[in-house]
């Protein structure tokens, strides 16, 4: 089933590292449609500090031709052959992350279906753009450490994308008392999330003990935070937080944002009705250079994501 589909498309492509300026805007032909996938005609990219290293030749040769972008929401364009339950218009959100048919910087993506959910009504667009990764990472974390309602845990690095989701998730999906790290202009930003408390990183005063953490970074302070956790607490963090955090004494848990589609009815089922304050920052697509360097500066608080249409 399809809508009128164009035969081309506008995408970012590259042809090699580079600076953010290799993010070169071109058309492309429209990637196929293999029985199993959906067609999704992007509203919203997500731009992830993964985005840049690819980009940048930190993950190695990056291939000529390649798309950028591995989540992102918008509407069906088309439905595979062999895919049951989405209709063209429907409106969609997906993380696919290693998606040999391209990427979400471009008019329009082809993902396996069952890496595609229906974004929850209330949840805008936008949010929904910047929210699969990160958010099904976040609820990855969450679940390796089993927390609980009223358990006490820390986010370390608290007010970036996967920090923001594990705030919510944590606070207002499980229940659970947060504190998460952040510079002084992000604590409002945290406690809306959610948080019972937003500390800087270098603070040395605060006195909690916690029963599971979450590293998304590791920094000169993330040892002292590690000695607030309680006997027999575990520390889990996603691939790619360098160096490893580790503390003596505690299980170091390392995880991926888990792509399935059990993990999407997961995280459908946590948002439930609630919305999320998640802080988006905007670029119009043409601007993908600055969303790259603003990126690239550090910082950012949420998320920024690319405006496709
Ligand atoms: N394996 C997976 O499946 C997976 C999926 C997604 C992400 N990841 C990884 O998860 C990590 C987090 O991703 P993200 O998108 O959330 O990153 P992000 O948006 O850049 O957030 C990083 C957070 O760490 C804080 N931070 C940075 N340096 C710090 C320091 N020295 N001390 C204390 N806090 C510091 C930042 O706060 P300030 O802005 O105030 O510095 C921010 O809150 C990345 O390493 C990413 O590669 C892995």
């Amino acid at each position: 089933m399809s809508t009128a589909l164009p035969e081309t498309m506008l995408a970012v492509v590259l042809d090699g590292a580079g600076p953010p300026e290799a993010l070169d805007i071109r058309t492309v032909p429209l990637p196929a449609v293999p029985s199993d996938h959906v067609l999704i005609a992007l509203d919203y990219a997500s731009v992830g500090s993964w985005d840049a290293k690819l980009r940048s030749g930190d993950w190695g040769d990056v291939k000529p031709g390649t798309v950028p972008g591995v989540d992102g929401s918008g509407r069906i364009a088309a439905v595979g052959d062999g895919v049951e339950g989405f209709n063209a218009g429907d409106r969609v959100y997906s993380y696919s992350y290693g998606n040999d048919r391209g990427g979400f910087y471009a008019e329009y993506v082809s993902v396996p279906a069952n890496l595609v959910a229906h974004v929850p009504a209330q949840i805008d667009q936008a949010v929904a753009g910047a929210m699969p990764c990160a958010g099904l990472t976040a609820h990855s974390g969450l679940r390796a450490l089993e927390v609980e309602r009223e358990e006490s845990l820390l986010v370390f690095g608290a007010s970036g994308g996967v920090g923001s989701m594990a705030v919510w998730l944590a606070a207002r999906a499980i229940g659970a008392s947060v504190t998460g790290t952040a510079k002084p202009d992000a604590f409002d930003y945290l406690l809306k999330l959610g948080a019972a408390y937003a500390v800087e990183p270098q603070d040395s005063q605060f006195k909690h003990g916690f029963d599971a953490a979450l590293f998304t970074t590791n920094g000169d302070t993330s040892n002292r935070w590690g000695a607030h956790l309680h006997r027999g607490a575990a520390l889990a963090y996603p691939n790619g937080v360098e160096p490893e955090p580790q503390v003596p004494n505690h299980e170091a848990i390392a995880f991926d944002g888990e792509m399935s589609r059990a993990a999407l009815d997961e995280f459908n089922k946590a948002i439930g009705t609630q919305t999320i304050p998640l802080n988006v920052d905007v670029y119009p697509f043409d601007r993908v250079v600055d969303a790259h360097r603003r990126i690239e500066a550090g910082h950012v608080i949420g998320k920024i994501v690319l405006q496709i249409r």
